[in-house]
């Protein structure tokens, strides 16, 4: 569904992908791990457009999606939960889910069910402000938010980040049932259990570059955090 093919990113001299090539599947869950400042971000941001690519290609199903502006790619079905969520503190829950329509025609601006079914604090507390939220709901409205434009692919940067436990459950929960609904997701991660838990396909990235990839079980845990921890 998602053919990322060498690609290459660059900040003024400083090469932050260096040929990156990874495929998302249909239906799947697609896990990149990788240390602070090995170029996961920056491996998103090359996948919804916002940083050009100095080398390389990205295709979504039939649409070459290299040189096309971010808003376009949201339109085609790409929704992006950033890392360290972004949501609006000021704007109440419902705003905030609202933010999400920007992308998609008048007539289908509904916030859809499933939201709410992931994540029903989300409907208890519509009218309260993002920012009054726990650090786990925030998660939870930054899902639901890029859940409102109905995308084919979901793509998430580390949202294990700073939260409880029990949250990053509920969230493992609600990024399998999405993944049973058809929803493509690519997946982010420091955090190695998580991603090993829920992940169909896994790549290790480092210092720019996939270092290792295949099925959780083929790739063994002890071998996974050595590459995470050099
Ligand atoms: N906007 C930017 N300008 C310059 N350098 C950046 C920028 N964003 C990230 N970098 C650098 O690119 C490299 C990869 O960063 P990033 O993609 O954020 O890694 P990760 O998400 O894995 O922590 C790091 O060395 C980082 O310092
Ligand atoms: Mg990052």
């Amino acid at each position: 569904m998602l053919n990322i093919t060498d690609v290459k990113l660059k900040y003024g001299a400083s090469h932050a992908l260096r040929g990156v090539t990874l495929e998302v599947a249909e239906s799947k869950i697609t896990g990149v791990l990788g240390r602070n400042g090995v170029g996961k971000t920056s491996l998103l941001r090359a996948v919804i457009g916002q940083h050009p690519l100095s080398h390389g290609d990205i295709q979504f199903g039939a649409e070459l999606f290299t040189n096309k502006h971010i808003h376009d790619r949201a339109r085609s079905g790409i929704g992006f939960v950033p890392q360290g969520r972004e949501i609006f503190p000021l704007l109440t829950v419902k705003e905030n889910l609202q933010t999400g329509f920007s992308a998609i025609p008048r007539n289908f601006r509904t916030i859809p069910e499933t939201v709410f079914e992931l994540f029903p604090v989300l409907k208890d507390m519509l009218g309260r402000r993002g920012g009054d939220l726990s650090g786990g709901q925030q998660q939870q409205l930054a899902i639901g938010r890029a859940l409102v434009l109905r995308p084919k692919l979901l793509v998430l940067d580390e949202p294990t980040e700073g939260i409880q436990p029990s949250i990053i459950k509920d969230i493992g929960r609600a990024l399998q049932s999405l993944r049973n609904q058809g929803i493509a997701i690519l997946l982010v991660e420091q955090y190695l259990d998580f991603c090993r838990e829920i992940g169909d396909h896994i790549y290790i990235m480092d210092r720019g570059e996939i270092v290792h990839t295949g099925a959780p079980d083929t790739l063994d845990r002890n071998d996974i955090r050595a590459m995470l921890t050099v």
